[in-house]
């Protein structure tokens, strides 16, 4: 029994079993230029270091004399660009520098026997070589993780020279000396490195995967399983799902698998799922977003038909009869959860809703007129340009089917024609203004997304880009 449990549960916990929502890809290109940034972020906080003091034996001449190397900091040091590499076999990278020269100042202490000596020293360590490996992972709450899976440092040569105090003594030994001290450099840069992989793990572990996009919606962005690793990209699989904050509620349909092709010409891609952008819908709708309420304030002055029992007479004749004179308003409230359906170079949306009519008497009460259901289907483009996501929307049909009427008859089909000249002459000119205007594509802390393009998939939008590392002043 209790075998059969752990099994249970060692496979329920292996088990993911949900697609990624929205992937994310780094190229090649987007590693080397990744690097390129780090290599730079890296050779200006070299000039800051302090490195930790060295200490040991050695036996010169007099004997064994006790040294310690203290306050070494980096006079100069040229990084060459190193080689990055994606790391298949343990789903990471490998990175490789070589050929580092770099000068070193510091002071240095001696202790023989009682006799204690100081003074300073210049270094310079030639044909320094590194090469680490690190794998990613995903951790039990969908954070990503990184280790350390290999390191490894060389140095070729090492020179220095001592001043102050008895240096004199100490300088015609460093030949015999420098393996010694050669050997402690080495065996501290591994640790060192491996110190900085730990610190990076804990950054990620503390990130959020989840964010307030606004007071209705979080977006949850979990990895949905390992990153996956090959020879020309790294693929990380995030969940993508929209809720309401209040109900945290999942939609009542999944993420489809899509497979998003590689554009290894752009530093990144994004590929955002249908469910992503259909999750957002349902929890805007399941947050009682999608309603609203047509006065006749809203209906522009020039239009010829008004929101009043006389104006809408010609497509309910009883209307003007039975309640003659009285301003009326509609009750729009969406019925269904909208989704979009996406498809290569077009995006399609359903939208359900029922529209409530009512007569409003001097002293404010409703009455109610008739109920018709209104199901209108639009179509739209979505492109990326002067890096702004831009778009624009058609209405491709409508339909309406009276579902009752106090008020007899209601002539559909001359009302469906109002509806749709509504639709397209008042709603769609003021939404495609605001999509023309288009909304400014996200700007990381550091970076900047720039030459992006866009294209629309079966079920996925695939935006591909580079970026742009961006000189902030302040740290
Ligand atoms: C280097 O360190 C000093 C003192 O700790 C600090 O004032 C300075 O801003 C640092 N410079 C850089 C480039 O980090
Ligand atoms: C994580 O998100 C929560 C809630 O949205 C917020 O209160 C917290 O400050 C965030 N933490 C970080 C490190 O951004
Ligand atoms: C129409 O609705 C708007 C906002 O809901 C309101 O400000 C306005 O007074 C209403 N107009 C009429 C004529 O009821
Ligand atoms: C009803 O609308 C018509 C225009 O269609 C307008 O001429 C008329 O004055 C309006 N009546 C009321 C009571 O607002
Ligand atoms: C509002 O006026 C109508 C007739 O004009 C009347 O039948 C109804 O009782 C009134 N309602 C209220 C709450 O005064
Ligand atoms: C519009 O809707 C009607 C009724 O649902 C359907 O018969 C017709 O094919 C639709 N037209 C288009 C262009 O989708």
């Amino acid at each position: 029994m209790l075998p059969s449990v752990a099994v249970m549960l060692v496979l329920l916990s292996c088990t993911h079993g949900e697609n990624p929502a929205i992937q994310v890809i780094l190229t090649n290109k987007g590693l080397q230029h990744g690097m390129h940034a780090v290599t730079g972020l890296i050779q200006e906080q070299l000039k800051n270091i302090t490195f930790p003091d060295i200490s040991g034996r050695v036996n010169i001449l007099i004997g064994h004399v006790g040294y310690t190397l203290t306050g070494m900091t980096i006079t100069k040091c040229d990084l060459p660009e190193p080689t990055v590499k994606f790391f298949q076999e343990h789903t990471g990278f490998r990175a490789s520098i070589e050929g580092l020269n770099v000068a070193l100042t510091g002071n240095w202490l001696t202790q023989f026997g009682v006799i204690h000596d100081g003074g300073s020293f210049d270094m310079a360590i030639f044909n320094f070589a590194l090469t680490s490996a690190v794998g990613l992972g995903r951790d039990a709450r969908g954070h990503l993780s990184v280790t350390s899976v290999s390191c490894s440092a060389e140095i070729g040569d090492l020179d220095a020279k001592f001043y102050g105090g008895a240096s004199w003594i100490i300088q015609p030994f460093v030949d015999h000396f420098k393996g010694h001290i050669i050997g402690k450099i080495k065996s501290r840069v591994c640790p060192l490195l491996e110190e900085y992989i730990v610190m990076l793990e804990h950054h990620l572990q503390v990130m959020n995967v989840s964010f307030e996009v606004d007071q209705v919606l979080a977006l949850d962005l979990p990895l949905s399983g390992s990153p996956i690793v090959s020879a020309t990209s790294m693929n990380l699989g995030l969940k993508g799902e929209f809720y309401n904050i209040k109900t945290h509620e999942d939609p009542p349909f999944v993420a489809q698998p899509f497979i998003m092709p590689e554009y290894p010409d752009y530093m990144l891609s994004v590929g955002l799922s249908e469910f992503t952008l259909n999750s957002a819908l349902y929890g805007y709708f399941s947050a009682g977003k999608f309603q609203i309420l047509i006065n006749d304030s809203m209906i522009p002055p020039e239009s010829p038909v008004h929101l009043n029992t006389s104006s809408m007479g010609i497509f309910v004749p009883q209307l003007p009869k039975q309640f003659p004179d009285l301003l009326m308003d509609l009750q729009v409230y969406v019925t269904k959860a909208p989704k979009f359906s996406l498809q290569p170079g077009v995006v399609q949306l359903g939208v359900q809703t029922t529209v409530k009519a009512f007569a409003i008497e001097p002293n404010g009460t409703h009455i109610p007129l008739f109920t018709i259901n209104v199901n209108s289907m639009f179509s739209g483009k979505v492109w990326i340009a002067g890096e702004r996501l831009r778009g624009s929307v058609m209405l491709d049909n409508v339909t309406l089917t009276l579902v009752s009427s106090e008020v007899g008859t209601v002539k559909i089909a001359a009302l469906k024609n109002a509806v749709r000249v509504g639709i397209k002459a008042v709603v769609l000119p003021k939404v495609n203004e605001k999509l023309g205007e288009g909304i400014i594509l996200p700007r990381l802390r550091k970076a900047q997304l720039i030459n992006s393009v866009l294209k629309m998939e079966k079920r996925f939008i695939a935006i591909s880009s580079d970026a742009q590392i961006l000189q902030t002043e302040d740290d």
